[in-house]
């Protein structure tokens, strides 16, 4: 039926990226709910440019890997470059994939190449950070995604306002259509109109 743990089958590399990610105390993994809504969303998009900011341990990225066709290519950003490492070594056969190590926003500033059908924003930059220019990296009809809006107990001092005044900004977007969804971690899913 509807139970949230008897999800899908996962990606390839799923358990073993979980595996790594507890042996570096690395927490913030997007949940599994959010991985499949990703690789759902990707195969909507045949031949699709995904842009990942925020690379993490790289299980987002099995996700959305996973759903993508063989003509669709995505760009994945960390600035940790351990992370970067770790996460070439376990797709290194994966033409599709460009993992860039550098800092968000300074990608995001100097980036003039097409625009992207899909844009999971997992770290500051294109989040709390230069939204206005990530949306504007948005194709029209691309998907916007962000995770992690669920009010949480580990939320440091002033991490609600943020929240609340970035929600309040991407609903003030007159080219965004929003879905809010109070399931997984919390996301956003947000259609590019024009
Ligand atoms: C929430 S984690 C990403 C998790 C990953 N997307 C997943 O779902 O498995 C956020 C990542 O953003 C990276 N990060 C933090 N600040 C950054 C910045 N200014 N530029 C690029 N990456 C950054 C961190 O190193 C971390 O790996």
């Amino acid at each position: 039926m509807l139970e949230n743990s008897s999800v899908v089958l996962k990606p390839p590399l799923y358990d073993t990226l979980i595996d790594k990610s507890e042996s570096l105390n690395f927490t913030m993994c997007s949940d599994l709910l959010t991985g499949s809504l990703l690789r759902t969303l990707v195969g909507t998009k045949p031949g699709a440019r995904i842009l990942e900011l925020g690379t993490g341990t790289g299980l987002a990225l099995s996700w959305i890997l996973d759903g993508a066709d063989e003509e669709s290519t995505i760009v994945s950003i960390d600035n940790d470059s351990e992370l970067i490492k770790l996460v070439r070594n376990h797709f290194n056969d994966e033409s599709r994939l460009e993992l860039i190590c550098e800092d968000g926003n300074d990608w995001i500033k100097k980036y003039k190449g097409p625009s992207f059908d899909i844009i999971f924003a997992d770290a500051w930059p294109g989040k709390f950070e230069l939204l206005d220019e990530t949306i504007d990296l948005l194709s029209t009809g691309g998907i916007y995604v962000i995770d992690d809006l669920i009010v949480r107990d580990t939320w440091p001092d002033g991490h609600f306002e943020k929240v609340t005044s970035l929600i309040s900004k991407l609903e003030s977007f007159k080219n965004l259509n929003l879905t809010k969804m109070n399931w997984s971690t919390g996301l956003i899913v947000a259609t590019k109109l024009y």
